[in-house]
């Protein structure tokens, strides 16, 4: 079958600002999107910049808007998005080249949430492992799945407006760490969530629900957390 592809092309050296280009190729509808990009890239044009490591879902690094929509190339099929596909960049980020957009920013507010376990108290008697219940893991098991892709972050109208707000995948993280009874540094993110770009700024759009491609329900959990905030209980 015939594709045609529009992509968003910049590239900062010789553009002042950015302009489509169209491609026409020979490709199958069970071709990933990402199949196509490295086709034309390997093919027709060598320049074409974008982002891509694993292949499989797994490192978030290729997140594009297709047709309009957050997504992995890696995981969105030509059968799922028909043979007319527009790939643009992520959107609420500095675009650095084609589809590559300058991620610093993203991962600031990552750093913010204290992303990693904290636990000073002295380990059990056993010095083996901090235990935990079944219910306790599973309550923070679905925000363990996020692979820092953005595609929640950069669909949200709030960080759109605000690009100061944390953004929904920071929550995320958030969530990971403040809901698990091993960790005894919940408090502390809560009241770095609580500032004026925090959780408040998330007016419950929906789009990063729809946008994560791991279907974590983002913005339940970002609900979870203004709870916590709201009643002091985790
Ligand atoms: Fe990507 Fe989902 Fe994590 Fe957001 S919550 S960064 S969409 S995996
Ligand atoms: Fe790793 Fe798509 S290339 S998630």
């Amino acid at each position: 079958m015939e594709i045609t592809v529009k992509i968003f092309r910049y590239n900062p050296e010789t553009d002042t600002r950015g302009n489509y280009v169209t491609y026409k190729i020979e490709g199958d509808e069970n071709d990933r999107v990402l199949d196509v990009l490295e086709y034309i890239k390997g093919m027709r044009d060598g320049t074409l910049a974008f982002r891509r490591s694993c292949a499989h879902g797994v490192c978030g690094s290729d997140a594009m808007r297709i047709n309009g929509r957050n997504m992995l190339a890696c995981k969105t099929l030509v059968r799922d998005v028909g043979a007319n596909i527009t790939v643009e960049p992520i959107l609420g980020l500095r675009i650095v080249n084609d589809l590559i957009v300058d991620m610093e920013p993203f991962f600031d507010n990552y750093k913010k949430m204290l992303p990693y376990f904290i636990n000073e108290s002295p380990l059990p008697e056993d010095g083996r492992e901090r235990l935990q219940t079944v219910e306790d893991r599973a309550r923070f098991d679905e925000t363990t799945k996020c692979i820092l892709c953005a595609c929640c972050t950069t669909s949200c109208p709030s960080y759109w407006a605000n690009g100061e707000y944390y953004g929904p995948a920071a929550i995320v993280t958030a969530h990971r760490f403040i809901f698990d009874s091993r960790d005894e540094a919940a408090d502390e993110r809560l009241q770095i969530l609580a500032e004026t770009d925090g959780v408040a700024r998330c007016h419950t759009a929906y789009n990063c629900t729809e946008a994560c491609p791991r279907e974590i329900k983002v913005t339940k959990a970002i609900g979870e957390v203004k709870m916590a905030m709201m009643t002091g209980k985790v």
